[in-house]
């Protein structure tokens, strides 16, 4: 008897070692919810510099004996007399660190030299008893790091002025412009496209029509090709964007096992954003489960979460202007089939394909066509094209490989830039099979013939949708993985789905839900 006492005390002992080394070593293996870092901290000082200096590269790309005036954006209804929440300008953003409505940004360059002032809204205590606290001018320069600041009442007479070229002196004398400029500069739409109203700048375009006798210039190329290269000061608030966006990605694939309906899913994520004090999504979340996951941008998550499909999250959080654009898709499970995995894989090969060439020099198209490869190979092996011709895979690779990463999730720059250090960009191949795809193709007998022999094929894959996306930075050597935290090959999301929801922190959120 007690033999058999010691005997199980010490299997239970060698038992209970071998789980705590597993567990300890999947710990290590497996990234954790719990280690998203915190936010940057930035002092006055490296923001004053930052600013200063992008507001001299502007200036040094713009013609002498000119002037930029940049508008604050117009608030957008939402419905009735309710706004959407105000979002500024990026470039004024970008170059005064401001947010507030209402502020005009105005910078001229004559004979090499800078002048650079701010016309703010005057405190009021009506608008600020409706819509909050107005920065102060002590405020505006702290944040700015701006000298001459102008109240907001005085930019009719600017605008006066300048309207027909004449001289500008503000009513307390801070702000001199000189008679006779010969360019404007102004953010103006660039096509016809831009001019629906769909777009922005509408105000700057009507301002740009009662201008006489200037040469009117597009301000846009010089803040697009400013943009491109993130320098380290937004490199380090980009990453906080994607460390934001890592953990609702994480905790969302988590609870995603136990939830119902999408948008429970879709609210882990976005409870992460409000809890991270993100400023707001950078563009509106997609959570789709099953052959949802083929719309792109999928935006009523209102389907069911179902055991066996796949959930595709595109989530990105802002973060001080900044946005991620993150994607993965997992199975609700925990485990992929066959199926799921072998379109997965393909997907998978693209991306690392596209990193791999990756490095200063290269131009985007090179990458595009990396992808393409990868992919046309595997739809190719798969039997979902029947033919390398460049043409039949984008059936079911219906995307760009990806964009410019920034202030806006799709942001400004040439396409035709060799990449550079410090341009960063997604990485987000993906193969949708359409539940209906082939029922949509023109009757011809090229499509008779390709559909007859990629049926088989397809009705094996058919609804599944797979997208990965990753935020990438060009680095001196090739390219970090900026979101190389979350979980992405097969093995590293099963392992992080069996012990994802263990390790999740409690909250209301997932605590079971009586419907
Ligand atoms: N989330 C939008 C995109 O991936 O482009
Ligand atoms: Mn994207
Ligand atoms: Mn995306």
């Amino acid at each position: 008897m007690k033999k058999a006492i010691i005997w199980i005390i010490i299997i239970a002992f060698v038992l209970s070692g071998l789980t705590a080394a597993v567990f300890s070593q999947s710990m290590v293996e497996t990234p954790s919810i719990r280690k998203t870092p915190p936010a940057p901290v930035i002092t006055d000082a490296e923001r004053h510099a930052e600013l200063a200096r992008r507001r001299a590269a502007v200036a040094e790309r713009m013609e002498d004996n000119s002037i930029l005036v940049l508008l604050s954006t117009t608030p957008k209804l939402y419905s009735n007399s309710v706004s959407y929440v105000y979002r500024q300008e990026n470039n004024l953003v970008y170059l005064t660190g401001l947010k507030q409505n209402n502020i005009t940004f105005v910078m001229t360059k004559t004979g090499g030299e800078v002048k650079e002032f701010l016309f703010l809204p005057k405190r009021n205590p009506v608008s600020e008893a409706w819509d909050g606290k107005m920065y102060s001018t002590e405020e505006a320069a702290a944040i700015s790091g701006l000298k001459t600041i102008i109240p907001s009442s005085e930019r009719a007479a600017f605008l006066a002025a300048l309207k027909t070229r004449s001289a500008y002196t503000s009513t307390e004398g801070k702000a001199n412009i000189a008679t006779g400029l010969a360019n404007v500069y102004l953010l103006l739409p660039s096509s016809p496209r831009d001019q629906t109203g769909l777009r922005e700048y509408g105000p700057e375009n009507e301002l740009s029509k009662e201008l006489s006798g200037f040469n009117v210039e597009n301000a846009r190329p010089i803040f697009a090709a400013l943009r491109l290269v993130k320098s380290p000061y937004e490199i380090k608030i980009l990453q906080h964007s994607v460390d934001i966006s890592t953990e609702a990605h994480m905790r969302a694939m988590a609870a995603a096992g136990r939830a119902k309906w999408e948008y429970e899913v879709q609210a882990e994520v976005e409870y992460t954003f409000r809890r991270r004090n993100a400023d707001y999504w950078g563009y509106p979340s997609i959570v789709g489960c099953g052959p949802n996951a083929t719309t792109l941008h999928y935006q009523l998550p209102k389907g069911q979460v179902r055991q066996g499909d796949l959930l595709l999250m595109d989530v990105g959080a802002e973060y001080e202007h900044y946005t991620a654009d993150i994607t993965r898709t997992f199975p609700v499970n925990g485990k992929f089939t066959k199926e799921q995995a072998e379109i997965y894989q393909i997907v998978y090969d693209a991306q690392e394909a596209v990193a791999k060439a990756t490095k200063p020099g290269v131009r985007f198209a090179l990458l595009q066509m990396t992808a393409n490869e990868v992919i046309e190979d595997g739809l190719l092996k798969l039997g979902l094209i029947t033919k390398k011709d460049g043409m039949q895979f984008r059936q079911w690779f219906i995307h760009g490989l990806g964009h410019w990463l920034g202030m806006n999730v799709h942001d400004v720059g040439d396409y035709g830039t060799p990449l550079a250090p410090g341009m960063v960009f997604t990485n987000e191949p993906g193969i949708y099979i359409r539940p209906d795809a082939l029922e949509w193709l023109p009757d011809t007998p090229e499509n008779r013939e390709f559909i007859a022999r990629v049926k088989p094929a397809f009705e094996k894959y058919k609804g599944i949708g797979v997208r990965i996306e990753d935020d990438l930075l060009v680095t001196a050597n090739g390219v970090e993985w900026m979101s190389k935290n979350l979980p992405r090959s097969i093995a590293d999301i099963e392992a992080f789905m069996a012990k994802g929801p263990g390790e999740l922190p409690l909250t209301a959120s997932l605590l079971p839900y009586k419907y």
